[in-house]
């Protein structure tokens, strides 16, 4: 088992760059060559953003028409609906040409990430809530977007949106007909046209970005490390058995989300391999603390604490500490508990081992973690059941300064 924890450190470490942090580098060079579109030339996405829907919902936003517009997706859910009707021409011809899955889609991948996706329920509830969740707030741009966005001033409402997508993704039918995720996604897209639209015009967000239009094909890019390389990664590292086939099962459907988020096939990583290649490139040497990302952090895991998931607040902190190192832990100020962190580094592995068949032994804290893995996993799918169902609505304003 100390085996197991040490090398775990150890990946983990030199995945995040934390045995000695590279200087940002400001050129991307990263070569198109380990792409879906295999095309080696060198191109920039922190130079592309969304040619072909940024104008559109500018002028959508301009002419009041994004109220009508959210009223309209009320009902437009499943990816076999309709288009909604009585949307503005622009836009129904927009849909038309994105609501649907790229050519290269490979249906029988999906089918298998799904039944993947379906067995690590447990894992993937606890790694993207409280291990991408927090690291997102670890990403300068992100946290100071999120911020300084509409959604910024109501963390409680982004995070339950933020888990429609993931619940949407998540389900057994998500790229069929009766699934939500091709619908989440274009509405998504559309969000994030309003952003690169909205916050150029905030006081507050000018005054402290490095960056001119937010959301990049580049940094979305980033973000899927934070999600899909990060939580892959760490599965990995925890022994967890992971078929060749779902492997890549797991990355065509991230190919396929980051596709339907607007981002270009040469910049979307065709082996993992190539993720890791790229995010240790573009994720590691970027993450840093900022004021906005301390703030968030701190009322997203108070939102994780409102419900009893049975370990204390500082079981909880150290948690996030033990999923992203200590050295995040610090930036994002989070309070030390070294009693609960003992029980963590001992209990987290045996807990794994004997879940998944590794170990015959009970592990003494095994019914602490379940409760809390399980509670995590409440947690998310009460917001994405349809009683509560979040939808995402293109926001019409920013953070008030
Ligand atoms: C909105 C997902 C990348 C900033 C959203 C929403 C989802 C989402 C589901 C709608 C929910 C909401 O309104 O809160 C994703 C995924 C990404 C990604 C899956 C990449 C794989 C990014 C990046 C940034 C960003 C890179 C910034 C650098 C925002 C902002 C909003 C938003 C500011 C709007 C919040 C509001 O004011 O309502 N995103 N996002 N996202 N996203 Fe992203």
């Amino acid at each position: 088992m100390q085996n197991l924890s040490r090398r775990r450190v150890l990946t983990l470490g030199a995945a995040l760059g934390l045995a000695g942090v590279a200087a940002p580098s400001t050129a991307w060079a990263w070569s198109s060559a380990g792409s879906i579109a295999a095309t080696d030339t060198v191109s920039d996405p922190w130079g592309v953003w969304d040619d072909d829907t940024d104008p559109l919902v500018a002028s959508l936003l301009e002419n009041g028409q994004i109220p009508a517009v959210n009223t309209a997706f009320d009902s437009w859910i499943e990816n076999g609906d309709a288009l909604p009707a009585g949307l503005p021409a622009p836009l129904t011809a927009w849909l038309q040409r994105h609501n649907t899955l790229p050519s290269w889609t490979d249906q029988a991948k999906l089918a298998r990430a799904a039944q993947f996706n379906k067995r690590m329920s447990m894992y993937l509830f606890l790694l993207y809530g409280l291990g991408s969740g927090i690291m997102s707030t670890v990403i300068p741009r992100e946290a100071r977007n999120v911020y300084w966005s509409e959604g910024g001033a109501d963390m409680k409402a982004r995070a339950a949106k933020t888990f429609t997508y993931g619940y949407d993704l998540n389900a057994v039918d998500a790229f069929q007909p009766t699934g939500h995720f091709v619908v989440t996604s274009n509405k998504t897209r559309l969000t994030h046209a309003a952003v690169r639209h909205l916050l150029p015009q905030s006081p507050g967000w000018r005054a402290v970005t490095d960056d001119f239009v937010p959301i990049s094909n580049g940094d979305i890019l980033i973000t899927f490390h934070s999600l899909g390389t990060f939580v892959r990664r760490e599965m990995k590292s925890w022994g967890l058995r992971i078929s060749a086939a779902e492997d890549e099962a797991f990355l065509h459907q991230w190919q396929v989300a980051l596709h339907l988020l607007g981002v270009r096939d040469d910049f979307i990583p065709a082996t993992w391999a190539a993720a890791e290649q790229q995010s240790a490139y573009a994720l590691t040497p970027l993450l840093a603390p900022t004021p906005e990302g301390i703030n968030l952090a701190d009322i997203l895991l108070g939102l994780t604490s409102q419900v009893d998931l049975g370990v204390t607040r500082g079981f909880q902190r150290e948690f996030a500490r033990y999923l992203l190192s200590d050295r995040i832990g610090d930036w994002l100020r989070l309070p030390r508990d070294y009693a609960s962190r003992a029980v963590i580094e001992v209990g987290w592995p045996a807990y794994v081992a004997f879940r998944e068949g590794l170990s015959p032994i009970i592990p003494s804290g095994f019914s602490m973690f379940d409760r809390f893995v399980r509670g995590l996993a409440m947690l998310f799918l009460n917001n994405g059941t349809s009683a509560t169902y979040t939808p995402i609505t293109i926001p019409t304003g920013n953070r008030p300064s």
